[in-house]
């Protein structure tokens, strides 16, 4: 059964929402295995980041979506530790013709996450993935009130919360997660494309 990993690290838990819906969004398709792997600060040791357990869940999968929030316009210093570790695949070529796709969650409406997406997808072109990319006209393009690809990005998934110091609940924007559902659906729908050969 085709397998899409959702690969993602979260400090408060914005990144991780959107994870899941990316997971919900695979998994609706039907034939479709999808979980969500969480890349954890006590992964890392002596700056390197370890799990020989979840790399190979990883590499077994044949898709993988990589998410991350933005920090200082790129991707979260725990993640690339883990991107960095998994240049131990790359020298197999183990991730090679795997559908690859992208998210960020930032705090500002612009916060420089498109280098967060296009580092990602830097990555994924080193590994000779199959980036996949969104394909949602943005909700104010096509009049429609759901708020889908309000942020109008094509890379990767967008999504963006105002700053929330007083360390109550999270909450993430229903249209960014409604993206991130939608595309959760490519993926899925394009690795199984991708496998048949069509
Ligand atoms: C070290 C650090 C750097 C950050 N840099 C940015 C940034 O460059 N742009 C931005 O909009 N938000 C920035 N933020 C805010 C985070 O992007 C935001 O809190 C994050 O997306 C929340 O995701 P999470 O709940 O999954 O951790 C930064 C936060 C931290 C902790």
């Amino acid at each position: 059964m085709p397998t899409v990993a959702v690969v993602y690290f979260s400090g408060q838990g914005h990144t991780k929402a959107m994870a899941e819906a990316v997971v919900e969004g695979a998994a609706a398709v039907s034939a479709t295995a999808a979980h969500s792997l969480r890349i954890t600060g006590d992964q890392i040791v002596d700056g390197r980041w370890q799990d020989e357990e979840m790399m190979a869940q990883i590499t077994a999968a044949d898709a993988i979506v990589f998410g991350t929030p933005t920090y200082m316009g790129g991707v979260a210093g725990q993640y690339k530790c883990f991107i960095d570790a998994a240049s131990e695949v790359w020298f197999q070529f183990g991730w090679k013709n795997k559908i690859a796709g992208g998210f960020t969650h930032s705090s500002s409406p612009s916060g420089d996450k498109q280098s967060t997406l296009l580092y990602l997808a830097v990555n994924a072109y080193q590994h000779s993935m199959i980036w996949v990319g969104p394909a949602e006209m943005p909700s104010q393009y096509v009049g429609k009130d759901d708020a889908v690809n309000r942020l109008g990005a094509f890379m990767g998934v967008m999504g963006q919360s105002d700053l929330d110091m007083s360390g109550g609940d999270i909450e993430v924007h229903a249209g960014d997660l409604k993206t991130a559902r939608l595309y959760g659906q490519r993926i899925a729908e394009a690795t199984q494309r991708w496998l048949k050969g069509a």
